[in-house]
């Protein structure tokens, strides 16, 4: 230190004697010549709260955690256009109006005599039936087409359907928070988070948490990690590591739970996450990693077991999403797939998502999120003791929640059985194996990575087709299918309302290529989603993007 100051002092002397030498150079040097010492004290506070005003009040957005300087700089230069430049802010929004008129009058085309105030007098239930029937009759159009992706996925039984109804329609009033008024609801909750446990190597006990989906089972593990991650480790600024190919629902909870997203990148050619990438982006804040199996993109699972040993060694915790592919995958070892471990068999799975509402076949409205541990569940629990209104404990994000949810798991899992729930495991799995043969066939296009379970994607290897050109010719045909982005690719999520139908979607691939080949020009954009991503992704600053996607919600809420 003392060799070091004389040096310091010296540099700061000559750096002193070059910015006066510049300020002489400027006009500034002309006004402030005659400046005494008070005027000089008066210009320093001046500037000294004009500094502290804009530090409190100009705040620049954070970079995203993957974003280049290069590329967080375009985007503040872009949103500064957005805000300071007459025109282009109004330029903006008569975009956003164009696109609300376009959306909104695609909605109404599906909508019919519109209800915009309570009647006067209720209607009654004759008429009430009427509509019921013509609103069932409407939006049935697609059940038993065959061309769904996902979305549906019970089977075409229509007896299994009806009991599921009657059982659950008992249960619509019912509140599963009111214990004391409503055991039996309750009590399936218990049941379905036991017999959901029991699948994934919770031998002696169920602990989990049902909830409404998958997005919000997603959504409460994080919590569970954020908290744990601040109370076991005094981590204040936690992060989360995923696959690029991860489920939307875990940026959801980076942003609501103030949590920072690392996003690890995909291996191109299995596309499952590349694990290299994923360790280096774990750090002293990371509260946990995630792996897909598998995930919805692409249908590609991650490598559980190599994840699992890398949270263990790290001691921190790795979410299985298994939302998707969980009610399939469990049962592969009983027809003869072996898909490897991702459950609580390995030590460092400390949680998992599973959709009863997916392949569990049941109603809409249920999913469970499984904990290693009771710990690790309690904090995602909400509690509060001192409540004005008493004292108030919830295991989900909801308070008051409607019983037939869970009513229809529980029929579900009980009335399906094991025997049959393999079988229908065997028969997705099988299909997912021979359309990915078949796809694969097609020289056309390439099957992302090696999907096993129950979804499958594929991406065009020439440069003259454009993948979501497929997607249009397709979806004028009838077929509700999904398109993917980064890369650009077709995806189908296997049920059993669409595998009988899966040779129709082979032959219509192939005779949509034959259709682009012979005019490669008029397909080049890609049609409608060709156009949405291409406009997104042309947009520098994703926030911006998304407020721009977000005009679509505001076409659904309206009427
Ligand atoms: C892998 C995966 N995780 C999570 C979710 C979210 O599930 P939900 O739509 O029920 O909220 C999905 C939905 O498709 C999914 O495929």
């Amino acid at each position: 230190m003392e060799q070091l100051l004389p040096i310091l002092i010296q540099e700061y002397n000559v750096l002193k004697q070059y910015a006066k030498e510049f300020y002489k150079q400027t006009s500034m040097h002309e006004y402030t010549k005659s400046f005494d010492i008070f005027d000089t004290a008066i210009l320093v506070s001046i500037i000294s709260v004009l500094g502290l005003w804009a530090l409190r009040n100009l705040r620049f957005p954070n970079k995203d955690y993957n974003q280049s300087f290069f590329g967080y700089f375009k985007a503040q230069i872009f949103i500064f256009l957005v805000n300071y430049c007459p025109g282009v802010n109004s330029y903006i929004e008569k975009q956003k109006a164009i696109a609300l008129e376009s959306f909104s009058s695609s909605m109404e085309k599906m909508t019919s005599k519109k209800t915009l105030k309570i009647p006067e007098n209720g209607i009654d239930s004759d008429t009430m039936m009427d509509k019921m029937n013509e609103w069932i009759e409407r939006d049935s159009k697609h059940n038993g087409s065959g061309k769904v992706s996902g979305s549906l996925y019970v089977m075409p039984d229509k007896q299994f359907i009806k009991n599921a109804q009657d059982f659950c329609k008992h249960f619509i009033y019912s509140n599963p928070m009111h214990a004391d008024l409503w055991p039996a609801t309750r009590q399936m909750e218990a049941e379905v988070i036991r017999m959901t446990g029991d699948l994934f190597g919770q031998e002696k006990e169920g602990i989990g948490i049902v909830t409404t989906g998958g997005t919000e089972s997603i959504i409460l593990a994080m919590l569970a990690y954020r908290n744990w991650g601040e109370s076991q480790k005094g981590i204040n600024k936690p992060n989360i590591v995923i696959p690029e190919t991860a489920h939307s629902a875990f940026y959801r909870a980076g942003e609501y739970f103030k949590i920072q997203v690392r996003v690890a990148k995909i291996d191109q050619s299995s596309f499952q996450v590349d694990i290299n990438d994923l360790r280096a982006k774990i750090d002293s804040n990371t509260v946990c990693i995630v792996g897909s199996f598998p995930n919805f993109g692409y249908g590609t699972s991650d490598p559980i077991e190599q994840l699992a040993s890398i949270a263990k060694k790290k001691k921190i915790g790795l979410h299985v999403d298994a939302c998707l592919g969980g009610f399939t995958a469990v049962f592969a070892k009983d027809h003869g797939v072996d898909l490897g471990k991702f459950d609580f068999t390995l030590d460092g799975v400390t949680s998992i998502s599973c959709d009863q509402h997916k392949h569990g076949l049941a109603p809409k409205g249920v999913s469970t999120v499984l904990f290693k541990t009771k710990q690790l569940r309690e904090h995602a629990f909400f509690s509060l003791a001192t409540w004005s209104g008493g004292a108030y404990a919830v295991p989900s994000m909801q308070g008051s929640k409607c019983g037939a949810n869970v009513a229809g798991a529980w029929f579900t899992l009980q009335s399906i059985g094991k025997k049959k729930y393999i079988d229908y495991s065997k028969k997705i799995m099988d299909a997912t194996q021979s359309l990915v043969k078949s796809l694969s066939e097609i020289p056309e296009i390439k099957v992302f990575g090696n999907p096993q379970i129950n979804c499958v994607a594929f991406m065009s290897k020439e440069t003259w087709l454009n993948v979501y050109a497929i997607h249009e010719i397709l979806t004028h045909q009838g077929w509700t299918i999904s398109s993917v982005q980064k890369p650009a690719g077709i995806h189908i999520s296997l049920t059993l309302q669409n595998i009988g139908n899966l040779k129709q979607y082979v032959h219509d691939i192939k005779a949509a290529i034959e259709k682009i080949k012979a005019n490669p020009k008029e397909y080049k954009k890609g049609g409608e989603m060709g156009t949405v991503y291409g406009t997104t992704q042309r947009i520098p600053d994703s926030k911006l993007a998304n407020q721009a996607i977000k005009v679509y919600l505001d076409s659904l809420l309206k009427i």
